[in-house]
C-alpha cells in the first residue's frame, strides 16, 4: 500500500479527493492548519490527521515522514484576498510550497504533485489557454502560483524529485461552503433571497469544472508516469460567463427570475478564461463528464443538506 500525504486535505478539494484515494486503497495522511477547511469534512474517513502549518519546518518534516507521494493542496486560494494582502499570500503559497518541497527531498519522498491554477496564472490571454500559453499573471495569487511552478521545476532539476503540476480550472461542488468563489456566493444569495452580485458587466467568463471530474484527474496525474515537472491543465474546456452562471444557479434553486446586480469589476481578476485539456486527455485519459447543470444540481443538494 502506498502512502500519500494530502496537504490542505480538510479543504474543499481535499475533502472530495480523500474518499477517492481511500477507494484506491492508499494509506492517507492529511496536513492541515484548519485555517479555512474543517475537520468535519473528513469525519468518518480512515485517514491520519496532522494539524500543522505548511510554513513550519517541523510540521512539514512530521507530515512527510514515511510518505511516497505528496499531493500539495494547502494554500491561500483567493485572488481578491491576495490583492489585499500580497505578503501573506507569498508566505503561504511560494513560502509554504518551498518548505514542503525541502521537507520532501530530505525525507526521500518519491513524487510531489502540485495544485496550480489556469486562469490566474496565465492572466488575460486569448482563450482557450493551454500548456504553451505564456503566463503573465495580473494578481499576486497568480504570480505566487507561477513562482511555485518554478520551484517544482527546479526541485526536479536540482534534486531529482518527481514533480507534477496540475493547473485547475474553477472548481465547484460539495464541501465548498467556506469558499468565496462565484458558485458558493450565488447559491447563498439565492437561498437567502438576496440579489446575486456580479463584479463587472457579467461578461467575464470562467471554466467551471465539477469536483468529481477534477479529483479523477488528480488521481490520474498521481498515478501516471510523466516527465519531471510536467504541466497539465485540468479543465472542462467550456466557457461560461458569470451572468450565465448566475442565471443557472438561480434556476437550479427554483428562482429563475432572481435579481442580479452589477458592481465595479475587481482588480486582479481576469476577464475571459477557459482552458483546453488535450494534453491531460492524451497523457492520463482525462475526460470530464459532468455538465454544468448536473454539477450545480448536485452542489445545490449538498448545500441544502449541510449549509443552508
Ligand atoms: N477551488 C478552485 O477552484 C481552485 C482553482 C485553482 C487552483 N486551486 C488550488 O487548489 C488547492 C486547493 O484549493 P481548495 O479550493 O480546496 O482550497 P481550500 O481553501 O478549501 O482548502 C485549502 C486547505 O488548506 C488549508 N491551509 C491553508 N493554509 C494552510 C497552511 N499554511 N498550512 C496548512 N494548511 C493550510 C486550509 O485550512 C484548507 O483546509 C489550492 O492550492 C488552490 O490554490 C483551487
Amino acid at each position: 500500500m502506498k502512502k500519500i500525504l494530502v496537504t490542505g486535505g480538510c479543504g474543499f478539494i481535499g475533502a472530495n479527493l480523500l474518499p477517492m484515494l481511500l477507494d484506491r486503497e492508499y494509506e492517507v495522511r492529511v496536513l492541515d492548519s484548519l485555517i479555512l477547511g474543517s475537520r468535519d469534512y473528513i469525519k468518518g474517513l480512515d485517514v491520519e490527521f496532522v494539524q500543522g502549518d505548511i510554513r513550519d519546518a517541523g510540521d512539514a518534516a512530521r507530515a512527510v515522514r514515511g510518505v511516497d507521494t505528496v499531493i500539495h493542496l494547502a494554500a491561500f486560494g483567493s485572488v481578491v484576498a491576495s490583492v489585499e494582502d500580497p505578503k501573506t499570500n507569498f508566505d503561504m503559497n511560494p513560502g509554504g510550497t518551498l518548505n514542503m518541497l525541502q521537507a520532501s527531498v530530505e525525507a526521500g519522498v518519491e513524487q510531489f504533485v502540485f495544485s496550480s491554477t489556469g486562469g490566474a496564472l496565465i492572466g488575460n490571454a486569448e482563450p482557450p489557454v493551454n500548456e504553451q500559453s505564456l503566463p503573465k499573471p495580473i494578481s499576486p495569487y497568480g504570480a505566487g502560483k507561477l513562482a511555485c511552478e518554478g520551484y517544482l521545476n527546479a526541485f526536479a532539476g536540482s534534486y531529482g524529485l518527481r514533480t507534477k503540476i496540475m493547473r485547475f480550472a474553477n472548481v465547484y461542488g460539495p464541501y465548498s461552503g467556506h469558499k468565496l468563489g462565484a458558485v458558493t456566493a450565488f447559491i447563498k444569495a439565492v437561498h437567502a433571497n438576496e440579489p446575486i452580485v456580479l463584479f463587472g458587466d457579467g461578461s467575464a467568463s470562467r471554466d467551471f469544472l465539477y469536483t468529481d471530474d477534477l479529483c479523477r484527474g488528480i488521481t490520474g496525474v498521481a498515478e501516471a508516469d510523466l516527465a519531471p515537472a510536467t504541466v497539465l491543465h485540468l479543465a472542462s474546456g467550456n466557457e461560461t460567463t458569470v451572468l450565465e452562471l448566475a442565471r443557472l444557479v438561480a434556476a437550479t434553486g427554483g428562482r429563475p427570475d432572481h435579481e442580479i446586480v452589477l458592481r465595479d469589476a475587481r482588480p486582479g481578476e481576469v476577464q475571459r478564461n477557459f482552458a483546453a485539456f488535450d494534453l491531460a486527455r492524451e497523457t492520463i485519459g482525462f475526460n470530464p463528464s459532468t455538465g454544468l447543470e448536473e454539477g450545480l444540481a448536485r452542489t445545490w443538494d449538498w448545500f441544502r443538506e449541510h449549509v443552508l
